[in-house]
């Protein structure tokens, strides 16, 4: 099975919610199951977002098992797949002149670039994306919003409402560890 084919089984097996049709069908149009995951880090190619959907669903499925936090198959498999929606249609290819480092002539190399057509933050673009389909609990809401952990641009400012949102719900640790052992630990970069 593709990773494409994996995201929507799980997806058909897991997700009973109202509006999830509308979800998938607007993701099909998007470049969801192409985009990479970022420009220059993890899972930085063609597919790398989907990949990565999948490697923080399987995490995050893990971490429940293991510390017995008992969240549903739905919400694992929403705030696994679906955390990172804010990326979909956020990246285009550009080109970049780089100096090959034998040779030490120049060449035009093909990157992914940043094209932030919603400009409404991270956690809470693809919380605001997802509620325009399917509505999501509170615990799903916390940890999509904070999934960046100490990442997050508010948290860097100064923000402490993500240990207030800690507090209220382990998902929002989980799905934020799971995040980083799939960016960090599982997911390769390309060149
Ligand atoms: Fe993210
Ligand atoms: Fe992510």
């Amino acid at each position: 099975m593709t990773d494409k084919e994996q995201f929507l089984s799980i997806c058909r097996e897991n997700i009973h919610r109202d509006g999830i049709d509308a979800l998938l069908s607007w993701l099909e149009k998007s470049d969801f199951f192409v985009a990479p995951a970022s420009t220059r880090f993890h899972g930085n190619y063609e597919g790398g977002l989907c990949e990565h959907s999948l490697n923080v669903y399987r995490e995050a499925k893990k971490l429940n098992d293991i510390y017995s936090l008992g969240f549903s198959e739905e919400t694992l498999a929403i705030c696994g797949l679906f955390h990172d929606v804010c990326k979909t249609n956020l990246y285009k290819k550009g080109s970049r002149n780089v100096k090959d480092e034998t040779t030490g002539a120049w060449e035009k190399r093909e990157v992914w670039e940043i094209d932030e057509k919603i400009p409404l933050g991270h956690g809470e673009k693809s919380c605001l994306i997802l509620q325009w389909y399917i509505k999501l609990n509170i615990d799903e809401l916390l940890a999509i919003r904070w999934h960046m952990g100490g990442f997050d641009a508010a948290v860097k400012g100064g923000d402490f409402s993500i240990s207030r949102a800690q507090d209220m719900s382990r998902l929002v640790a989980l799905l934020s560890i799971a995040d980083m052992v799939a960016s960090h630990l599982i997911e390769v970069k390309g060149d």
